[in-house]
């Protein structure tokens, strides 16, 4: 039995509800039993009840991921579920969407039972697994869609490679209709990003290193696109990354096409000059340098495409925050720049990074909130990233004003493999509580028993 939890005197912030108010919020059961605004009485507290003081603090429902990488099975000495999931509390994170690009890859019923059984036993917040769209991620034909659908997997998508063939993908859309289940597609032409290791762009060419054009993505959107209005497929794109990409989804919802999409933090935060290492105090010509914990993909843009970007979220165009966590081995990364993996751990600094938009007045916080929580809860269907009465009881705790070093040594997650090690970042969460059992807790935080704050009162 878990203890019930009062989270008392925090700012609480549900876009779900509306709700942008001081109060108090009761976990029973884990579930919320109630959430009260706080009139400036003390609450009366329940008997044998943990409290969790929030003064000063953000109370909301706890982050919910739609695309990370847990790796998990086959490539352990990246990440485990256990690993993973312990990096994604610490991130404020209650629930992640795993990638099913591991090793075997999640195209069967097997697979997602395995991981589900992983992470009952070895994982801390709620995992949903996302099933391959073909057979061993090989792009020639559909995987057991109709199996993987009722092995519970919540979306299918062949992430880290595009869906090239474009008649598998009509299939994939068309077949998946039958389950409710949105495709996602990691939008991406080959043909033109062959080779590339960065984006396509003066730093590139001063660095000597192949480019990923922009257009690259946008055709494989705009193609996707089309078939998802023949086939009344859904579509969800996944880290959109360019301004062109950002005006074709607008068009595609202005015409009534069943199409989400998602941006990362690092494609929010980060331009391209971070390949060359610290993008404050970039090398003089002569000291040419790059940092591989800057090479993703899609690559690191410019800031023409991050106001595209940072519109698309605040006009609804992109519905949602995702992490795209990656993590990699030292070995991985360690290495010349053309040889370096592909991805960026971000669990443990997404909320810290976004809060810098925050705090520059690019978005504000309800907004980036939903963007975290119901946005993403409404592309899988799933009744969380609420407060509402009755809902898991799934609660982020942070402080938007507490300023921190990003320790890449210090990450839950094996992927140390950050271009954010040593920047200060303002925002940090503080607990995270999954079903209401705190998963993580900041050592600063006070955590008391209702019946020890009574004694005291009474004294
Ligand atoms: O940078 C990336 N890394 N982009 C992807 O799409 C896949 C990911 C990975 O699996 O490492």
């Amino acid at each position: 039995m878990i203890q019930p939890l009062l989270i008392k005197g925090g700012r609480i912030i549900d876009p779900s509800q509306g709700i942008d108010h001081s109060g108090n919020i009761l976990i029973k059961d884990g579930t919320i039993a109630w959430l009260l605004r706080d009139e400036g009485q003390e609450t009366c507290l329940p008997e044998h009840c943990l409290v969790l003081d929030a003064h000063r603090l953000v109370v909301c429902p706890g982050f919910i991921d739609l695309h990370c990488h847990l790796r998990e099975p086959g490539f352990e000495e990246k990440e485990t579920i256990a690993t993973g999931t312990e990096a994604a509390a610490r991130g404020g994170f209650t629930t992640v969407c795993c990638m099913p690009n591991t090793n075997p890859p999640i195209d069967n019923k097997a697979v997602v039972d395995y991981v589900k059984d992983k992470a009952r036993k070895r994982g801390i917040i709620r995992v949903l697994p996302i099933g391959c769209i073909s057979k061993g991620r090989r792009g020639e034909e559909l995987a057991e869609m109709g199996e993987l659908a009722q092995a519970g997997v919540v979306a299918y998508s062949d992430d880290s490679d595009p869906v090239r063939d474009s008649r598998l993908m009509r299939h994939a859309l068309e077949y998946s209709r039958n389950f409710g289940l949105p495709i996602i597609d990691h939008c991406e032409d080959t043909t033109l990003t062959e080779d590339g290791v960065m984006n396509e762009g003066w730093v590139a060419t001063r660095l000597g290193l192949r480019g990923m054009p922009t257009i690259a993505e946008e055709i494989m959107v705009a193609r996707d696109i089309a078939l998802a209005e023949l086939t009344k497929g859904r579509l969800h794109i996944a880290h959109v990354s360019t301004r062109g990409s950002v005006e074709l989804i607008r068009r595609a919802k202005e015409k009534g096409v069943a199409i989400t999409a998602e941006v990362t933090p690092h494609h929010l935060t980060l331009t391209e000059e971070r390949v060359m290492g610290n993008e404050a105090a970039p090398q003089p010509l002569s000291l040419l340098s790059y940092d591989t914990n800057a090479k993703v993909k899609p690559p690191l843009r410019t800031r023409r495409e991050i106001e595209a970007l940072i519109l698309g979220l605040k006009e609804g165009v992109i519905d949602a925050i995702a992490t795209d966590h990656a993590p990699h081995t030292e070995v991985d990364k360690r290495c010349e720049f053309g040889l370096a993996a592909f991805g960026i751990s971000g669990l443990e600094t997404a909320l810290g990074a976004l809060m810098g938009l925050v705090h520059s007045g690019e978005l504000d916080l309800p907004l980036l909130i939903s963007k975290l929580t119901i946005e993403p809860a409404r592309i899988i269907g799933k009744e969380i990233g609420t407060l509402r009465m009755g809902a898991p009881g799934d609660v982020t705790i942070f402080d938007p004003e507490a300023e921190w070093v990003v320790d890449p040594k210090a990450f839950a997650s094996k992927g140390k493999n950050t271009p954010l090690a040593g920047r200060i970042l303002k925002g940090r969460v503080m607990a995270t509580v999954c079903g209401g059992k705190i998963v993580f807790q900041d050592k600063h935080l006070r955590l008391e028993k209702s019946h020890d704050i009574k004694e005291r009162v009474r004294e």
